[in-house]
């Protein structure tokens, strides 16, 4: 079988199951089994050997159940890094690269920042903040102790070693600060919304993405562990912008600001204490 086969073969299996993008999928869950990049695909050898076809066949398989591709792949790319991800951790979002923007324009004037992340999952906006700025010092923290276990693998694999500490706990986990920074993406899903939503998202963590009334808690909390002037940013769902900017400034805090993410959706709420 030649890849060009395989991958029109593949596209169609997963066009049937209702894969929003069949051939892409099949680009990379192929180039994954073959070890290239999927720009690389159509270059290489155009035969695959038999024990390929049947990886890629199991993939597919995979993902024409609804998996989703990054759990199916087990790695994911976020910022500058590539993150294991599994069904123990919420998939990091291209939202979240524009969350971590934010981050790192509101610390840019501070030197060896001291970094809080609340709600680590994969430990995405943790590391990429620490691999961005590497004299930052960053603690982060979630309540799962399997998202904690996925986080530590990445932590190894980014190479930030020391500089960054993950604590299992709720909210704050007992971290006093003082930070510069205290970043946030916390569950903001109702039940009924996730209820709604494509197949994929049912198969990650509901404890992950359903939550009510997280971004206030994190915003009581980090109050009294940000220094004076230091950053709360906070990644928010379509429509709760307006909303946790009026928490923010009721609960005293100053420059709220809301940003908009990569495609243009008000998702990113931040603030500085006073
Ligand atoms: C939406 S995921 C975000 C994961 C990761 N920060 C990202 O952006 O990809 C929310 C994470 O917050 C954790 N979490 C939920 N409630 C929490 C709490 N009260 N304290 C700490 N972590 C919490 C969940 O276990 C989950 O890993």
């Amino acid at each position: 079988m030649t890849v060009r086969d395989a991958l029109v073969e593949a596209a169609d299996a997963l066009e049937q199951a209702g894969c929003p993008s069949p051939l892409v999928d099949a680009e990379w869950l192929l180039a994954h089994v073959l070890g290239v990049n999927r720009s690389e695909l159509y270059t290489i050898e155009p035969e695959l050997r038999e024990g390929m076809i049947g990886r890629f066949g199991e993939l597919v398989e995979r993902r024409a159940n609804r998996e989703p591709l990054a759990y199916v792949l087990g790695e994911w790319g976020f910022r500058r890094l590539t993150l294991a991800v599994d069904p123990r951790v919420l998939i990091p979002r291209p939202e979240t690269e524009a969350v971590v923007d934010r981050c790192l324009a509101l610390i840019e004037g501070v030197k060896e920042p001291r970094v809080l992340d609340v709600g680590i999952g994969s430990g995405a906006i943790a590391l990429a903040l620490a691999d961005e700025r590497p004299d930052a010092l960053v603690v982060g923290t979630d309540v799962s102790p399997d998202a904690l276990e996925v986080a530590e693998e990445n932590r190894v694999r980014a190479g930030v070693d020391g500089r960054v500490r993950f604590v299992l706990g709720d909210l704050l986990a007992g971290e006093r600060g003082p930070f510069d920074l205290v970043v946030s993406n916390p569950p903001y899903v109702s039940a009924q919304e996730l209820a709604g939503l494509e197949p994929e998202l049912q198969r990650e963590p509901c404890w992950a993405l359903v939550g009510d009334g997280a971004h206030e808690a994190v915003a009581r909390a980090a109050g009294g562990a940000l220094a004076r002037g230091g950053a709360l940013v906070f990644e928010v769902g379509d429509g709760q912008a307006a909303t946790v900017a009026e928490l923010l400034e009721r609960l005293g805090y100053d420059e709220v600001r809301v940003s908009l993410d990569l495609a243009g959706r008000d998702r990113i709420v931040d603030a500085r204490r006073r």
